[in-house]
């Protein structure tokens, strides 16, 4: 079969359909990664595996095609039972190597198949892939690839599992990122036991000399904001990791003033898959203009919480029986992670994780962190822990973010100890909100408010309660707020 992409002729090999396997996932526990039960029987996918024709050029590009075209698992399908990191050997007789040349300038077939497979980052924004790294591709100047495995987001532990479980499927993503931009250099940003994870598999590489680029490790500090692509290039040209204004963009001038591509590390580990499987297999899950898997980490009142791969657009509900279903009554779901939103109980039928499924509801995939709130648990105390989080982690440099939030922070406080009523306030709260939104360097304060705002709407109730001097919640505080590293 020959298919034709932007004037190049890619050859793709025969492909074999498999059944679409609905119930076929992973789950693997940041902590702890135990095995389960419904994990994908990988059987059928080994014996193709060992057929595999290695070693492709991406002039003309062949795209491998063993890999069950709507399976799950597919970015975790390298990961073992026991959690262990797949080593390159492992991880070789998986796949195959990339064989990528490095050549003097950008691998412009590599940009379309990104374009073409429709990927978007999963780091947050949802941006498309293709056209950040057609972006940095056409800069002057040699540019640099920053895997971003930050994860400041206390409620997720995706980045994390997959660091620890495929770490060559990333440092994959990162050799694909730098061909198809024409980098030479790339910098892995990660933290926790990732480190000892990726110092091992990057030192595999270089032994073995396959990835023709220069590949460099670093610590990041813990903090909420530390992830953000602005402070993290700031961090690394020696500065705090703080945002900072833009323009410059990180594609523009980020580190040691170089065109950065800043590419979390999940979406690093779908391109080292996209290019060798190729835009339509990647398709062939998810929606035309949401397509592929998701990592998600599900956590709080459900029986199995953990990272789970999911294709996009899977109801909310399935999620939930996938994880063995609620371990007691749910009041609502925080959907997108700390910048995300609440969603009542009550509208999980008619939820469906999209960003354009979420929308309706005020909320977005995000960070892909999603938490089963127990009905015991007070809904308006979570959100003011979660708020004066978020007010501590402003990085204290723009005006609206740093007092901004503190208040709405301050103002929840009370509400929570029932010693204020919102009404009282005025409309206080919404008009503080809206002062914030949109005022800040990184869209920090943004993210915030539109937590608290669908908290005011979804426990709408609860607040009238607390106006009266009570709450109906008698469970432990339960929301993570200190730093990175959920607890599952
Ligand atoms: C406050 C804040 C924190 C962020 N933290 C992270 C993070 O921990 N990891 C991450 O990949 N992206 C994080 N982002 C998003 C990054 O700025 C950037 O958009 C992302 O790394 C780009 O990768 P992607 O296009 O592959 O998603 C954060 C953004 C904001 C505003
Ligand atoms: S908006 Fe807040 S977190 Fe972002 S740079 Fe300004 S002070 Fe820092």
């Amino acid at each position: 079969m020959q298919g034709q992409l932007s004037g190049q002729r890619i050859k793709v090999l025969p492909r074999r359909d498999f059944m679409h396997q609905a119930g076929a996932f992973r789950l693997v526990r940041p902590q702890g990664l135990s095995a389960h039960d419904q994990i994908h029987p990988h059987a059928c996918l080994r014996s193709f595996i060992q057929k595999m024709d290695h070693g492709h050029v991406f002039k003309r590009i062949h795209f491998q095609d063993e890999m069950p075209r709507m399976a799950l698992p597919r970015v975790l399908a390298g990961a073992s039972a026991d959690g262990a990191p797949a080593s390159l050997a492992e991880h070789r007789e998986r796949y195959g190597d990339l064989a990528l040349r490095p050549r003097r300038g950008p691998v412009l077939e590599l940009i379309e198949v990104a374009e073409a497979a429709g990927l978007r980052g999963r780091g947050g924004a949802g941006f498309p892939t293709g056209r950040k790294l057609r972006a940095v591709a056409g800069r002057r100047g040699r540019p640099i690839v920053l895997a971003n495995g930050t994860e400041g987001e206390p409620v997720s532990g995706k980045d994390s599992v997959l660091l620890r479980c495929v770490p060559h499927l990333v440092l994959d993503g990162v050799a694909v990122a730098a061909a198809a931009v024409g980098a030479r250099e790339a910098i892995v940003a990660a933290g926790g036991p990732e480190i000892a994870v990726l110092e091992t598999a990057i030192a595999e590489r270089q032994r073995h000399s396959i990835d023709g680029i220069s590949i460099r490790l670093v610590k990041v500090p813990d903090g909420f904001v530390t992830g953000e692509e602005t402070a993290l290039v700031h961090w690394l040209n020696g500065g705090p990791a703080k945002p900072t204004f833009t323009p410059p963009r990180p594609f523009e001038r980020g580190v040691d003033r170089a065109p950065t591509l800043v590419q979390n590390v999940e979406t690093l580990a779908h391109l080292g898959l996209i290019a060798r499987f190729g835009p339509d297999w990647f398709r062939a899950l998810g929606t035309v203009e949401e397509p592929g898997s998701a990592l998600v980490t599900l956590g709080g009142a459900v029986r199995r919480p953990g990272v789970y791969e999911i294709p996009l657009g899977l109801p909310l509900l399935d999620l939930l029986d996938w994880a063995g279903g609620a371990s007691g009554p749910i009041s609502a779901f925080l959907v997108g992670g700390y910048f995300g939103a609440w969603v009542g109980a009550g509208d999980l039928g008619s939820v469906a994780l999209l960003d354009s499924g979420l929308r309706p509801l005020g909320a977005a995939l995000g960070a892909r962190a999603i938490f089963a709130l127990p009905a015991d648990t007070c809904g308006v105390v979570e959100t003011a822990r979660v708020a004066r989080y978020l007010a501590d982690e402003s990085a204290g440099q723009c005006g609206p973010c740093l007092h901004g939030l503190d208040a709405v922070a301050t103002a929840l406080e009370q509400i929570a100890r029932a010693e204020a009523d919102r009404r009282s306030q005025d409309g206080r709260l919404e008009r503080w909100l809206g002062l914030i939104e949109g005022r800040g360097a990184c869209r920090h304060p943004d993210g915030a408010a539109r937590f608290v705002k669908s908290a005011l709407r979804v426990f709408a109730a609860e607040f009238e309660l607390h106006a009266r001097g009570s709450c109906s919640g008698d469970g432990p505080p339960l929301l993570p707020v200190g730093p990175r590293r959920v607890s599952l």
